[in-house]
């Protein structure tokens, strides 16, 4: 058994009188790359909002690096880079650097500032993104593709143990969602960053994920990517119609 770094049992979620998650089990265990995949409204999103805390489940428990979840104080450690991320405007005023640094207030404090280590820390964060030519750019005047790049420089200052990824790429253009899941692969082999991502991209997916999550409404396909790959359209159309449970588990 491999140690994990988010714990789910048993979980049930409903929005006013509607069940979006039911009796929901799952582990991410410390060092993988998981993508979660599923259709619309298959309630990935909520799975993630229930991970960061922000709405508790009304059935079963979350453990975040085997803390119960409402006793979790070390939410630096979890990085979150969300799909609405990828929406500053051109002109928006603040430069590569300033976005990255906001990573760091949490801990600092607004009014203090900086010290060396920091801002060390910030420019590494960016040169890992590959974005260092860019670090006094307004990110206004950025692609999308290398806007959530520089998210997930933010999230970094912080060395996080979970980074989690909501459909990050989209609206960037193929070549630079491949390069995008370069840069992911790169953290997560590296600097072992455990990684969660909700994305549609399930051909470029099965390259890089140590394992898939296939949510809707109930967890539906739990395994390697290689064997969701090799599904049948029938195993997919039933994932994505009515429930079946069919659970490859390996771990
Ligand atoms: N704040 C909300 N209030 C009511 N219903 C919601 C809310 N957020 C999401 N839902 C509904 O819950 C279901 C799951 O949504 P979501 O978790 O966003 O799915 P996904 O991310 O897989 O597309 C959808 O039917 C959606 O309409
Ligand atoms: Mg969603």
């Amino acid at each position: 058994m491999s140690e994990a770094v988010v714990t789910m049992n048993n979980i049930s979620y409903a929005y006013e009188h509607k069940k979006v998650l039911d009796h929901v089990n799952f582990e991410i265990p410390r060092g993988a790359f998981m993508g979660l995949v599923g259709p619309n409204g298959g309630g990935k999103t909520t799975l993630i909002k229930l991970i960061l805390g922000l709405i508790k489940p009304d059935e079963g428990d979350i453990q975040l690096l085997h803390e119960p979840i409402n006793k979790f104080n070390q939410w630096n450690k979890i990085g979150f880079v969300s799909q609405k991320a990828n929406s500053f405007n051109r002109g928006f005023p603040a430069t590569v650097y300033e976005v990255v640094s906001m990573g760091l207030t949490a801990k600092v404090g607004y009014l203090r500032f900086f010290n060396k280590t920091h801002k060390a820390k910030i420019r590494q964060a960016i040169d890992q993104v590959g974005m260092l030519d860019y670090v006094n750019e307004n990110i206004g005047n950025l692609s999308g593709g290398q806007q959530q790049r520089i998210f997930i420089a933010r999230a970094l200052v912080n060395d996080p143990e979970l980074l989690i990824l909501d459909e990050p790429t989209v609206g960037v253009d193929f070549e630079n969602v491949k390069r995008f899941y370069e840069l992911l692969h790169q953290l997560n082999e590296q600097r072992n960053i455990t990684l969660l991502l909700v994305t549609h991209d399930t051909g470029t997916m099965t390259e890089h994920a140590t394992d898939i999550v296939c949510l809707n409404k109930q967890l539906h396909f739990h395994g390697d990517p290689k064997a969701y790959a090799a599904l049948s359209e029938k195993d997919f159309s039933k994932f994505y119609g009515h429930p079946v449970n069919l659970v490859i588990h390996d771990h």
